[in-house]
């Protein structure tokens, strides 16, 4: 499948887009507390969305029943908003995906609740750092093998895994869309990157083993098959002759996920 070159018009409703699914996970980041539910996540993201003239693109895709994917602790991904009570201690990746004039735009974060655990703080570092060595690698030339191999090599070197089962995707009017963003790979192999395509990268990683089980009840929580912390950060981005744009930067840092040092002095 080919990989789309999106106009300049095209592109312009993508930053529009990514901004504002950007802007909506900070306000999540001031929000969050210990306390609330995932539910209340849910309500947040849906109202912050529809007051900014947008749609939560997860809402009945593919049958998914809310808003947006919270995640915690060992769910790796597509955990579906409840009653779960966010606890001191907790890791929650909240994964928000707004629909714009026909346009997509993807971005998540793992978000700190209360004071983490050592190992808890280790994979959320990691796999936000590991997303960064992925975009690292994003510009006209280079190819998808070079994005998903710099993840892998960092994450491994840290000593966690990489999930396989899960990857970023092309974006645009479609909400996940050719090339396939593996997070694991050989550098030097697979699709040449060129100016103009847009997609994500969305790093799964894991404290223990890269194997995954799907929820045989819901069908979407995805969980850790051992049981460990799993934590993600996701980006939408643009090639551009220069290098790589991130279309879901934030304008400022992130409440609850980024600058918590003082969180982490015993
Ligand atoms: N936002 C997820 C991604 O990064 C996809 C969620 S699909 C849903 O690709 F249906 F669970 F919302
Ligand atoms: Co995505
Ligand atoms: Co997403």
């Amino acid at each position: 499948m080919s990989v789309e070159i999106k106009s300049p018009k095209e592109i312009d409703l993508m930053r529009k887009v990514c901004r504002l699914a950007a802007d909506t996970l900070l306000e999540v980041g001031d929000k969050i507390r210990a306390g609330m539910t995932t539910l209340d996540i849910d309500r947040v993201v849906h109202e912050h969305t529809l007051s900014q003239g947008a749609r939560p693109a997860p809402l009945h895709y593919k049958g998914f029943p809310k808003s947006v994917c919270t995640s915690v602790n060992e769910i790796v991904c597509h955990g579906i908003p409840d009653g779960t009570v966010l606890r001191h201690g907790d890791i929650v990746n909240v994964d928000v995906t707004h629909v714009y004039e026909g346009f997509h735009g993807d971005t998540s974060a793992t978000f700190y609740i209360g004071t983490p655990s050592s190992e808890a703080r280790h994979v959320t570092e990691v796999a936000r750092r590991s997303l960064d060595m992925g975009i690292a690698e994003v510009r006209e030339g280079s190819r998808l093998g070079d994005v998903g191999a710099a993840i892998q090599e960092y994450v491994e070197a840290q000593g966690c895994s990489v999930v396989r089962d899960f990857v970023g995707h092309g974006i645009g009017r479609k909400f996940h869309d050719a090339p396939q963003v593996k997070h694991y790979g050989k550098r030097g192999t697979g699709e040449r990157l060129r100016a103009g395509m847009t997609f994500t990268i969305e790093p799964m990683v894991n404290l223990g083993g890269w194997e995954i089980e799907v929820d045989p009840t819901d069908k979407w929580t995805v969980r850790t098959a051992d049981g460990s912390l799993s934590a993600q950060f996701e980006h939408t981005v643009l090639v551009t002759r220069e290098g790589v744009e991130i279309l879901t930067a934030r304008s400022r840092a992130l409440r609850g996920s980024e600058n918590v040092a003082a969180l982490f002095v015993a």
